[in-house]
């Protein structure tokens, strides 16, 4: 039976539809030439109230249900992947795990203005060497007085260099593996954090994806999130639900890459009729459009289950591994749909097969995905 949304969930859906297609769908393609940071996108879903959608009233936020959350993210990637991106760690990661972990005081000078939209959330938690297996990252936060001093280069971090607020975990204690682990909340303009160099990346052009220096970088011990040691299990519950934001993502951009195949199916014409009357591509439209319900439907179980109080590790990770594979066949058969045109930049296809290439790999691997989901099957843990 298909996810039956509320009034408000509906409401949500629609308004956000509408603001992605007409606002945030008429720069992506320029965006994604240019590399440019979508700010002005991110400005406008700061007064729409898309960067705290989670986040309680009384935390300047949208109080909205994680249904809702996915329901918008889906609609803001379907036009701009690079944008949901930026969204999906905004909300899902940074603004959940203070709202989670942080004190009055954190959720006072941080957690409001990131859900006003004020300023941009990052998350820093790979490393050069510590990718899949963050307990061997090596970025070390030593205790002075009432402070930490932190020294290190984290790797890969979605938002870097656009960010006003890092999350970022260090070791605290190196006799300990993941118990040694603690996560600091670091503001832009900190002396000793430098951002370092921006990765050219294959796709999503317009989100800036930096390494992160910390070199002697000073931080108060009361910018640590949650107590020394919790920052391997801030940082995993905090990917429990960055998982079903890129199940959302991939949702949205397979929706997309989908709804430009059947329309170019349908206009198209080759042997004197339309290219939508031959079997093979009838039986590609129907496998994709499959695909993607299956894919929205698990998004919505774990998203209600994340709701309700449930604990949704390993749906989160289904959700993930299903719906980021699913955009990669899908992106791949409506590029192949359009033929020559596929291949080109006049049309936006090849965007999204460049886009959701990375779905797999960011937030856990799918390999990493399928440890999570066996290791709960068989109660029996096995390192990867
Ligand atoms: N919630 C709460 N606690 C959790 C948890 C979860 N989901 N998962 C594990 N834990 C706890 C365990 O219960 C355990 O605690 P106890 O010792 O008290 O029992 C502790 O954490 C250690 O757990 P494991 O022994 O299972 O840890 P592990 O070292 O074997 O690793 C892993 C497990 C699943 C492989 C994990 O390391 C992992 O998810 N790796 C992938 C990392 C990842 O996703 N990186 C993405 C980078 S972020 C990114 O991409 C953001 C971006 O900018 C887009």
């Amino acid at each position: 039976m298909t996810f039956k949304l509320n009034d408000e969930q509906r409401m949500i859906q629609s308004m956000v539809r509408e603001f992605s297609r007409k606002v945030v769908a008429e720069t992506a393609m320029e965006r994604d030439r240019t590399k440019e940071f979508p700010a002005e996108n991110l400005e406008k879903m700061g007064e729409l109230g898309l960067l705290g959608m989670m986040v309680p009233l009384e935390y300047d936020g949208s109080q909205a249900d994680t249904v809702s959350y996915v329901l918008a993210l889906s609609e803001i990637a379907y036009s701009c992947a690079s944008t949901a991106v930026v969204m999906s760690v905004h909300n899902s990661i940074v603004c959940e795990s203070i709202l989670r972990h942080g004190t009055e005081e954190q959720k006072q000078t941080y957690l409001k203005p990131l859900a006003r939209g004020d300023f941009i959330g990052a998350f820093a938690l790979t490393e050069p060497h510590a990718g899949s297996d963050p307990v061997s990252q090596s970025t070390l936060a030593e205790r002075d007085g009432n402070d930490y001093i932190l020294n290190g280069t984290k790797r890969f971090i979605t938002s870097g260099k656009n960010a006003g607020l890092v999350i970022v975990t260090a070791k605290t204690d190196t006799s300990q593996k993941h118990q040694g682990i603690s996560a600091f909340l670091i503001k832009k303009g900190t002396p000793g954090f430098i951002v370092g160099r921006l990765e050219d990346k294959m796709g999503l052009c317009a989100s800036d994806t930096a390494d992160l220096i910390f070199d002697n970088c000073r931080v108060s011990a009361s910018d640590m999130l949650g107590n020394e040691g919790d920052g391997f299990k801030i940082s995993m519950r905090a990917l429990d639900g960055g998982r079903i934001g890129i199940s959302a993502q991939s949702v949205g951009v397979a929706q997309a890459a989908f709804d430009a195949a059947v329309k170019h199916a349908k206009g198209r014409e080759q042997f004197g009729r339309k290219i939508s009357k031959f079997q093979g591509l009838r039986w590609m439209i129907a496998d994709m459009a499959t695909e993607i319900e299956a894919a929205r439907q698990i998004m919505f179980s774990a998203a209600a289950m994340k709701d309700r109080g449930e604990n949704y590790t390993v749906q989160a990770s289904m959700a993930k591994l299903f719906a980021s594979e699913m955009v990669n066949r899908v992106t791949a058969k409506a590029l192949q749909m359009h033929g020559g045109y596929g291949f080109v930049k006049d049309y936006p296809v090849e965007r999204f097969y460049r886009d959701a290439r990375v779905f797999t790999i960011y937030e856990g691997t799918s390999e990493i995905q399928r440890v999570v989901i066996s290791n709960h099957i068989l109660k029996d843990k096995r390192r990867p």
